[in-house]
């Protein structure tokens, strides 16, 4: 047990509660705080959303959450502000005011999560003024999911909130409490049950070495899982999202080559600019990775840790030839992203080390990317599978060829013979369709909910084919809006 100082719709709190309480829990149980509701308690509806300030450029950012899948300890510090704090002395948020003029409020359960999401997306046009495209739209909405109804009103009603007068609450910038410090030790005589925050990688490193079986945290959206759909204890967490060595983005050389350290614990969302304007196929992936509250959690370092075959970024990181920083106490150690993956859900890291830092070398000139993921649904799904391809096209010969999947194997896995197949050939029906059949060599998938062995195996080898289709007859690809795929 712990204390956590934040501020709950600027009042201050200090709650006393165990390391695996989440946020949910906290409002509801200790707080009395019900307007936050349950749906899915997996971060997949959004009934739960609510929003988290921390000071940017001087001023308070709010982003919006999953509150059933985060973990209350990551409030310290922090403002909190959920559907009971919106209105101020009888004065509606525009987010609300729109909601009931275009008759958008819904049930009792989607609608707390829905203003909320709005109430983010408010904030982010107050403090950045930009247009409110409908890819920005969509993807502020895209993690509130109601089965019954419709969503145009609510759509209508985010587009008409900005027209509304808006005065900010009093509280909205109200100072907040501490933030975590490097002081945090763990008795390993008797390790009790803990939540540490480390905010330095030698703080990190040493917690890591002291405490092998504590389980590191990040966003928590796949993490947090074990504990609310598997009912597991998560009694010993090393919370890695304060270490400041781990949230930086540099631009750097590794191995001659140019490119990007990114921090572990660096999120999906703070991600998007970079990948933007240099990995345009891996910015519109980021798109249909998890919902937007998932992407403001979620990190790069977590996805890649986790080690799950079907985690979306790490085939496009495999294609890209990434590079992975392993840090302990004893220093830092480098290996490419393909020798880290092991056996499903096996890595080589060390019982004492933690992933650090990943390298994303730039795209030598003419190169491509091309990323297909395969999901039963667009928003806010899990991939069935995942195709990502990099190379370059020099004289109509295909050069440096690297393509990986994710869902074809236990790991996420480069398809070396398909690979080898391609590689200095002419783009011609025939190489592609060798590297088709080389496919069987590289797979051999497994059946599961989201597809069968030879729906996969299928699927993948369209891929190809697609692939192939677009290079032969490049105006005639057909696509839908970027933001759609
Ligand atoms: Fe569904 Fe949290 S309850 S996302
Ligand atoms: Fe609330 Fe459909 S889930 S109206």
């Amino acid at each position: 047990m712990a204390t956590i100082a934040f501020l709950l719709n600027g009042t201050p709190q200090r709650c006393y509660v165990s390391p695996d309480t989440t946020i949910l829990t906290l409002l509801r149980e200790h707080l009395a705080h019900t307007g936050t509701k349950e749906g899915c308690a997996s971060g997949d509806c959004g009934a739960c959303t609510v929003a988290i300030g921390e000071p940017t450029a001087g001023r308070q950012h709010f982003t919006s959450a999953n509150a059933c899948i985060t973990p209350a300890h990551q409030l310290q510090g922090r403002h909190l502000v959920t559907v009971e704090g919106l209105s101020e002395k009888g004065h509606l948020h525009p987010a609300q005011e729109a909601m009931i003029e275009c008759h958008g409020s819904q049930c009792g359960f989607c609608t707390p999560g829905i203003v909320m999401s709005l109430f983010t997306l408010h904030n982010d046009l107050t403090q950045r003024p930009s247009p409110l495209t409908p890819e920005r739209l969509e993807a502020a909405l895209g993690g509130n999911l109601c089965r019954c109804t419709g969503y145009r009103p609510i759509r209508d009603a985010a587009l008409r909130m900005n027209d509304i007068a808006y005065q900010c609450p009093q509280w909205f910038d109200a100072s907040l409490p501490a933030s975590a410090s490097d002081t945090q030790t763990i008795d390993t005589a008797e390790p009790a049950s803990f939540f540490a925050q480390p905010t330095s990688l030698a703080a990190l490193t040493q917690l890591r070495q002291s405490a092998p079986q504590a389980r590191l945290v990040a966003g928590g959206t796949d993490l947090w899982l074990e504990s609310t759909q598997r009912l597991a204890t998560l009694d010993q967490l090393i919370d890695v999202s304060r270490v400041a060595e781990l949230l930086t983005v540099e631009e750097a050389v590794c191995e001659d080559q140019g490119g990007w350290w990114i921090g572990a614990g660096v999120t999906y969302t703070q991600l998007e600019p970079l990948f933007d304007k240099h990995f345009p196929a891996f910015a519109h992936l980021l798109h249909r990775l998890g919902s937007q509250q998932i992407r403001n959690r979620g990190t790069l370092g977590g996805n890649i840790a986790n080690a799950s075959p079907i985690g979306d970024t790490p085939p496009v990181l495999l294609a890209l030839g990434a590079q992975l920083e392993l840090a302990s106490v004893n220093g830092k150690r480098y290996l490419a992203l393909e020798d880290f993956f092991l056996d499903y859900k096996k890595t080589a890291l060390a019982t004492d080390e933690v992933v650090s830092r990943i390298f994303i070398p730039q795209p030598v000139d003419g190169s491509q990317l091309r990323v297909w993921k395969l999901s039963k649904r667009r928003e806010d799904d899990i991939s069935a599978l995942l195709g990502a391809f990099s190379y370059r096209v020099e004289q109509s010969v295909i050069r440096d060829v690297r393509i990986a999947f994710g869902g074809m194997a236990a790991t996420p896995k480069r398809a070396l013979a398909a690979e080898a197949a391609l590689e200095g050939s002419a783009i011609t029906r025939q190489a592609f369709r060798a590297a088709q059949q080389a496919l069987e060599d590289d797979f051999q998938p497994m059946s599961d909910v989201r597809g069968s062995h030879h729906y996969r195996q299928q699927a993948a080898q369209n891929l190809i084919e697609r692939l192939y289709l677009s290079l032969s007859a490049p105006d005639q690809e057909v696509m839908l809006h970027a933001y759609a795929h």
